[in-house]
């Protein structure tokens, strides 16, 4: 169906609601954490343990782990193939993500 076959039809894509950092934002069902976050403009959600260097997606295919972050209480969580569900409350991560 091409998108303008959906427009005429009157059907609605479904949504998925989520919170970053007690902001509550609204994606298109079917993104990554990752693709959820860069679509709101929000492209850094971890600092390094050592130097507390920003980091957010680079290899986005599961492998280097830069995109870890905390995903309902949970640390270490990759972004980049973690699907966001509704609901989930996604937070930035300092280091490891356990308070050291
Ligand atoms: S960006 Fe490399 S594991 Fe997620």
């Amino acid at each position: 169906m091409s998108a303008d076959a959906s427009k005429s039809s009157g059907s609605v894509s479904p949504t998925v609601d989520f919170t970053f950092d007690g902001t509550p934002y609204r994606v298109p069902e079917g993104q990554t954490v990752a693709a959820a976050l860069i679509s709101h403009g929000v492209v850094s959600w971890r600092h390094t343990r050592v130097g507390e260097q920003p980091r957010g997606i680079l290899c986005g295919i599961g492998v280097c782990f830069d995109c870890l972050i905390t995903l309902n209480g949970q640390p270490n969580v990759r972004a980049c193939v973690t699907r966001i569900e509704t609901g989930d409350v996604v937070c930035s991560q300092e280091g490891c993500g356990f308070g050291d």
